[in-house]
């Protein structure tokens, strides 16, 4: 996508808080675009764009400590707005002459804050001075900035809120992108439209129509695409799309890496049949399972899927007369998560860190800035069949990466019964729409049990299913317990190597969504 429909929007430096990408999509919300940057990136890259504003996001270090993120003079010098979030308001404070310290208690939750509405100051349009906001910082303002306005003051923390140059500069010491966040959404809000005056001009009708330009610009007029289809929403949507760029320059090859759900290789071959596509499919299973043999970590795992990926793809997009570009469906939780926007390497999202470095092919990844409700928005919008749009997310990797312990055929052929037994529960209960992501794991742990007076000695199979809005929290669904007990009883009864079902209740954070 070229960079005129991002111009005029908010950029996002990230300080390492977890609700950074949150930031980003309360802003995108508001149909204005934004973007994340490292806290380091380069100060032209992160005006590239032309933002109306900046925000500076939460973190977990210590303004006091040694060694902590400081903060670009040509941040402040550049002029537009900046709202500091938490730690970013800490380091406006302290940026701008006023004293921050480690505070006697902190403040972790919801926290009542008291605005001074007298003040008049438009982050504060339409809201009463009451607010409970939340909470999560151990350093405090004790001192602002010489001719800063104090605007907000919790139980603790007499500055909890405070505008500089009229508004040029706001801190805020809560974090107002979370839900439990009371009138979060009106104090961004009013950042980004009184405050920035940006225009709500990021709409997905018009993203569809520029990114078909922007892949037809990128692309040469003769050069082939190959797109790795996996049967899922991101990257159906993204060969749908380009597809409408190119039209039949692009081939999809549908690779079976064998770590596949129950029957799923038959039923996603059927459903692309229902599209304009040209679908290759490539039963590579044996070489995938040869590959992962005796590998238990599950980096190794990811990147070992993902390397194999790409070269499965070389010689598929070889034998049918070769390609220039491979297309990828990675959106952009995936670049987070995989480390590419400067925090953490939670996992390599094989599309994104197990590429190998010398692929001959150039990377097209159309959906990369997206969300995965704005995928399933435009994949509405281009006509992709509810069927594909509905589908829970699938990791690339497969079950490979929900089999612990030994990846071999007996043991997923067990967990693939043991998930279907706990989908098939669920859709009949229906519920598989309200639900982000339900599946299976198969534990390497095995525990002793009776089955018609016969002892049995199984492994484990934990049932997990989250709800969620973009992958980056997630929460436990809440299934009925008569559900859980009959997939339970089913998957013991029909699966013999299972002799255990336990249920993973844990949150994201703390645990992932996937086992590894
Ligand atoms: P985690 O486990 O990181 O997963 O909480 C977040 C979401 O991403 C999916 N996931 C992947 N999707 N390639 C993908 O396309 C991958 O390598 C991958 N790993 C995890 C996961 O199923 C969940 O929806």
């Amino acid at each position: 996508m070229d960079c005129k429909d991002k111009r005029g929007g908010i950029v996002i430096l990230d300080f390492g808080s977890q609700y950074t990408q949150l930031i980003a999509r309360r802003v995108r919300e508001f149909e204005v675009y934004s973007e994340i940057f490292p806290r380091n990136a380069p100060f032209s890259k992160i005006t590239e764009s032309r933002p109306k504003g900046i925000i500076l996001s939460g973190g977990p270090m210590s303004i006091t400590g040694a060694g902590s993120p400081a903060l670009d003079d040509a941040i402040l010098e550049y002029g537009v707005p900046v709202l500091g979030i938490c730690y970013g308001m800490q380091l406006l404070a302290h940026k701008l002459g006023g004293r921050v310290e480690k505070g006697r208690l902190g403040e972790y939750g919801r926290t009542t804050v008291r605005f001074d509405k007298s003040t008049g100051l438009k982050i504060l349009g339409g809201i009463p001075s009451d607010v409970n906001v939340w909470m999560s910082h151990w350093d405090e303002v004790i001192r602002p900035p010489e001719g800063a306005v104090v605007f907000g003051a919790s139980e603790f923390g007499p500055c909890a809120a405070f505008s500089f140059d009229n508004e040029r500069v706001t801190g805020l010491q809560f974090h107002p992108e979370v839900e439990s966040t009371e009138y979060g959404r009106e104090m961004l809000s009013a950042f980004i439209f009184d405050i920035c005056a940006c225009e709500p001009n990021w709409k997905l009708g018009d993203w569809v129509s520029r990114s078909i330009d922007g892949i037809r610009e990128q692309v040469g007029p003769s050069e082939r695409i190959v797109c790795g289809l996996s049967g899922g929403v991101d990257s159906t949507v993204a060969a749908a799309l380009v597809s409408k760029a190119v039209g039949d320059r692009l081939d999809c090859i549908f690779v079976d890496h064998g770590f596949m759900r129950k029957d799923e290789p038959k039923s996603v071959m059927e459903m692309y049949r229902g599209m304009d596509l040209r679908v290759h499919h490539v039963n590579a299973s044996e070489k995938f399972l040869g590959a992962i043999s005796g590998v238990f970590s599950p980096e190794r795992k990811r990147k070992t899927i993902g390397e194999l990926f790409v070269r499965v793809f070389e010689s598929e997009a070889c034998r049918i007369g070769g390609a220039e570009w491979l297309l990828q469906g990675t959106i952009y939780p995936d670049v987070i998560e995989s480390g590419h926007v400067g925090g953490d390497v939670i996992k390599s999202h094989h599309n994104v860190g197990g590429l190998p470095e010398d692929m001959s092919m150039k990377l097209l990844e159309p959906l990369r800035e997206l969300f995965k409700d704005e995928v399933r928005r435009i994949g509405a919008l281009i006509g992709v069949s509810g069927d594909f749009l509905k589908r829970h997310p699938f990791p690339g990797p497969g079950l490979a990466i929900r089999c612990l312990g030994p990846v071999e055929k007996h043991r997923l052929d067990a967990l693939r019964e043991a998930d279907a037994i706990f989908l098939d529960e669920i859709r009949t209960a229906g519920l598989y729409d309200e639900i982000w992501q339900a599946f299976c794991v198969l534990l390497p742990v095995k525990s002793v049990g009776v089955a018609g007076d016969v002892r049995t000695y199984g492994e484990t199979a934990a049932l997990r299913a989250v709800t969620s809005s973009d992958a980056m929290t997630a929460s436990s669904a809440r299934l009925p317990w008569e559900l859980i007990e009959r997939a339970a009883k089913r998957i013991c009864g029909e699966v013999p190597m299972v002799g255990r079902v336990v249920m993973d209740v844990t949150g994201k954070p703390p645990a992932t969504i996937e086992w590894e």
